[in-house]
């Protein structure tokens, strides 16, 4: 009989480890990324917006794992529940039976997005949900066409990369799907002509980029809804980061008033705990895919509706609903965006605070920071580096953890969990504008040039 294994002691002896571990068995680049930006702390608590690291600093998480964390690390109600998942041990995957679980969560996400009817096809992750999504157009229009915006983020499977906006993703990973084409955000005569060609089954468009926090007026968004409609082609919400409560509504297109054919989500609705996905499929789109029982698993996963998955959906849903996060959101959202537009809006290099609710950045302009454009040849080298600087700057000396997208045209960006407070929105607002000061005065240049070359020197990965 095998003994039981003890998870702290392996925690804390692959803690002791981790560089070597990652080098030999994951990815060189990823520790060497880690490693040169300063990021390497070893964290051993989590616990709703904080972590901990071994040196006993606290970090206020706005990076939530790209937005995982949307309800906290560790909330009691997803612990709890996942407690009685394991000593339950409903039968899983048995597959040819009717999950209970599934059911159930099914109907609770669709309650919680007021998605009237859809249907839900469950996933282990977003790109899974929007591959589905992309099938699931396919057959019901019988069109091979994709559009999507430039900039897209949409996940890094085939499918989701053929309609990926952003070539450098995309370099070395060709051919991608034929018909799948990206269109100038916000363009919609470009799009109006795409979709008179009358091959594209669907455009894919996440409410607010993730990339670079751009959203179209929720007026143009609606056009965009019709223009679709006109010409049968579906709109697809690819809701995986902003959905789940975070912008203010549990659906980000919610508050633009537009009903999409199929909405894909993910991040926020595993709790933090267990991977999983979801595509939210009209009537009509669905039964084109499930069109008997021949097709019952035409599309479908081996490991889809997990017992554990289902368990954090209904857990995190009832988290979301009873402590009124998607109205925090909204409230703490609009504090967030105030704050930061007023400690930040003076600053020169400061461009604009974009996004909707808690998923909130700061744009900075490359070109308006002096001592990077001023520096020859080293000042061009750096420009890219200035988005990491200010998140280097926000850990080391604020202890606020955000991430940076875009490196020729940065925004520092925020995605807290829902359950930050009023404290904290105040925290990232001060400590962004601080760091966005001392960027102004070329403060950062000499420990991003040492990190630079010690990688250039030391760079294995
Ligand atoms: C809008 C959007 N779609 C899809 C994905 C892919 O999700 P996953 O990383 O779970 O595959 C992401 C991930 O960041 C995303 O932001």
């Amino acid at each position: 009989v095998a003994s039981r294994i003890s998870l702290a002691a392996i925690i804390a002896d692959a803690a002791a480890h981790a560089p070597a571990l990652h080098r030999a068995h994951l990815s060189e680049a990823h520790c060497t990324l880690v490693e040169t930006l300063g990021f390497d702390r070893r964290y051993v608590r989590g616990e709703g917006q904080y972590l901990w690291d071994d040196q006993g600093r606290r970090v206020l998480d706005c990076l939530s794992g790209f937005g995982a964390l949307a309800i906290g690390r560790a909330h009691p109600v997803v612990v709890d529940a996942l407690r009685q998942c394991l000593d339950l041990a409903p039968p899983a995957w048995v597959r040819m039976e009717l999950n209970p679980l599934a059911g159930a969560a099914a109907r609770a996400l669709v309650h919680a997005a007021k998605a009237g009817d859809m249907r839900v096809f469950f996933t282990n992750s977003g790109t899974e949900a929007v591959e589905a999504a992309l099938k699931f157009a396919r057959r019901h229009t019988g069109r091979p066409g994709f559009l999507a915006w430039d900039r897209a983020f949409h996940g890094l499977t085939l499918g989701a990369l053929s309609i990926n906006g952003n070539p450098d993703l995309c370099e070395g990973f060709g051919p991608a799907l034929a018909d799948a084409r990206c269109v100038a955000f916000g363009d919609l005569d470009a799009v109006r002509r795409e979709l008179a060609r009358g091959d594209v089954a669907a455009m894919v468009v996440e409410p607010i980029q993730g990339k670079t926090l751009q959203q179209l007026e929720p007026a143009r968004m609606r056009d965009l809804a019709e223009l679709c409609r006109r010409h049968g082609t579906l709109l697809v919400a690819d809701e995986v980061q902003t959905g789940g409560g975070r912008t203010g509504t549990f659906l980000a297109l919610e508050a633009d008033g537009v009903q999409p054919d199929i909405v894909t989500l993910s991040k926020c609705i595993s709790g933090g705990f267990v991977p999983v996905g979801a595509a939210l499929v009209s009537p009509t789109v669905w039964r084109s895919t499930y069109s008997g029982m021949g097709e019952a698993f035409v599309h479908s996963s081996t490991l889809h509706e997990g017992p554990l998955a289902m368990t954090a959906v209904l857990a995190t849903l009832h988290v979301i609903e009873q402590d009124g996060l998607v109205e925090r959101s909204r409230r703490l959202g609009a504090m967030l965006h105030e704050s930061l537009r007023r400690e930040c809006g003076a600053i020169e290099c400061c461009v604009g605070v974009r996004g909707r609710g808690l998923m909130a950045g700061v744009a900075i302009d490359p070109a308006r920071v002096p001592s990077a454009s001023r520096v020859p040849v080293v000042g061009p080298l750096l420009s890219p580096m200035i988005g990491q600087c200010v998140a280097q700057d926000l850990l080391d000396r604020h202890g606020v953890l955000a991430q940076v997208t875009g490196s020729r045209s940065p925004v520092v960006k925020f995605l807290p969990p829902m359950t930050l407070d009023e404290a904290d929105v105040q925290v990232i607002a001060t400590a962004t504008a601080a760091a966005l000061r001392r960027l102004q005065r070329g403060a950062f240049f000499p420990a991003t040039a040492q990190a630079l070359a010690r990688w250039a020197l030391g760079a294995r990965g």
